[in-house]
């Protein structure tokens, strides 16, 4: 067998297309459980950096035919010293060695970078969950990766969550905060609260041993995801509770419509400032969300979201609201 290795030129529809369907097929077969996403999103983890990032994509082919796909993003701006790569080889294509050779490829960049921590993610089953193969998991561990840090996957139908008895019982406790929903872009006299709440998340949110610099309030990291969300066709549902007092946003929370299928999301972040908690703001912050969904996109109804497995109020925050277990997402490190 020939494998040769090449840097996807992201202006190259063509290979950036071929690497995305790669992507597309081995996600499919490693989490059978999630929707088959649309090609433009897979072709937007190629083309979106995200900033302070550079994004490199890599596609492999086995005698002449694309067989594995990889990608290099490197923070250019905080933890200089990281990078973290993701791997997919096509399902019948696996256990031939062309994991391992886009690894050494990708490693061998990291190195010339001087770069010594390497960070990846692959899935896993849940007890009670869906079945899901785990090649990723098997393939770190046999690479000398260790686990850094567990998520747990769990899944919503919106359609049964009682939002109304939920919210009912939050109201005795969030007397001196105001609710706000909005979809579509933060607006511009708010964006510095969610600024300073974005970027309180890695300081706050339990995530294992992952060795992760936290990042600085930026209102531009702000607009430069909504212009990524947008760029993969996405559309964004926010809710937030503002403190009387101060007027301030103190509690915040998204949940990201796909463009195909629209009856999914992903329940992105949720974040109650340190100085508000124990109101129940994280709950009444995501059924508020719920209502304005359910309002004005009744077609998705199909929510999806992870959290770090040592995020035991989180979790149960979401059990409350009658999410399931589905898949493990693993975080693993090694160093160089
Ligand atoms: C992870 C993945 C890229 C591996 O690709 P691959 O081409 O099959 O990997 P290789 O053939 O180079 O495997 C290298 C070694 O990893 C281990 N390994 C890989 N898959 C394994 C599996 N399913 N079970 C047990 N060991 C496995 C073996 O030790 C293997 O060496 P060997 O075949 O000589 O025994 C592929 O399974 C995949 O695309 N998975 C979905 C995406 C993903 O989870 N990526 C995670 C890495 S970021």
């Amino acid at each position: 067998m020939s494998l040769s290795i090449v840097t996807l030129d992201p202006a190259d529809d063509a290979e950036c297309g071929e690497a995305a369907a790669i992507m597309r097929l081995a996600s499919l077969a490693e989490t059978p459980d999630m929707p088959a996403l649309s090609p433009r999103r897979y072709m937007a983890r190629f083309r979106n950096p995200q900033l302070g990032e550079r994004r490199i994509g890599f596609l492999a082919r086995e005698d002449g035919v694309a067989a594995g796909a990889g990608l290099l993003i490197l923070p250019d701006e905080q933890n200089r010293d990281a990078a973290m790569i993701e791997l997919h080889v096509l399902p019948e294509r696996r256990r031939r060695g062309i994991g391992r050779a886009l690894h050494d490829h990708l490693t061998g960049i990291i190195r010339a970078e001087d770069r010594t921590t390497v960070l990846a993610n692959t899935s896993e089953s849940l007890p009670g969950g869906p079945v899901r193969p785990g090649d990723g998991s098997a393939f770190a561990a046999a690479l000398g990766y260790r686990r850094a840090s567990t998520a747990h996957g769990q899944a919503l139908d919106l359609r049964e969550v009682p939002a109304e008895r939920l919210l009912a019982g939050t109201a005795p406790h969030t007397g001196g905060y105001s609710p706000v929903v909005w979809s579509g872009d933060v607006p511009e006299a708010d964006v510095d609260d969610i600024a300073y709440l974005n970027a309180r998340l890695l300081q706050d949110a339990p995530t294992g041993d992952i060795e992760w610099e936290a990042e600085k309030p930026d209102p531009s990291v702000i607009r430069n995801y909504e212009r990524t969300y947008r760029d993969k066709g996405s559309t964004l549902f926010h809710a937030a509770m503002r403190d009387d007092t101060t007027g301030r946003l103190v509690a915040w929370t998204l949940i990201e419509q796909l463009d195909d299928p629209s009856s999914w999301g992903w329940q992105q972040i949720t974040l109650v400032d340190p100085a508000h908690r124990g109101h129940r703001l994280g709950l009444a912050v995501k059924i508020h969300n719920h209502l304005q969904v359910r309002a004005k996109a009744p077609e998705l109804h199909h929510v999806h979201t992870w959290n770090s497995a040592a995020n035991h109020h989180m979790i149960a925050i979401n059990e409350a609201l009658g999410f399931r277990p589905s898949g493990a997402t693993i975080d693993w490190q090694t160093r160089l």
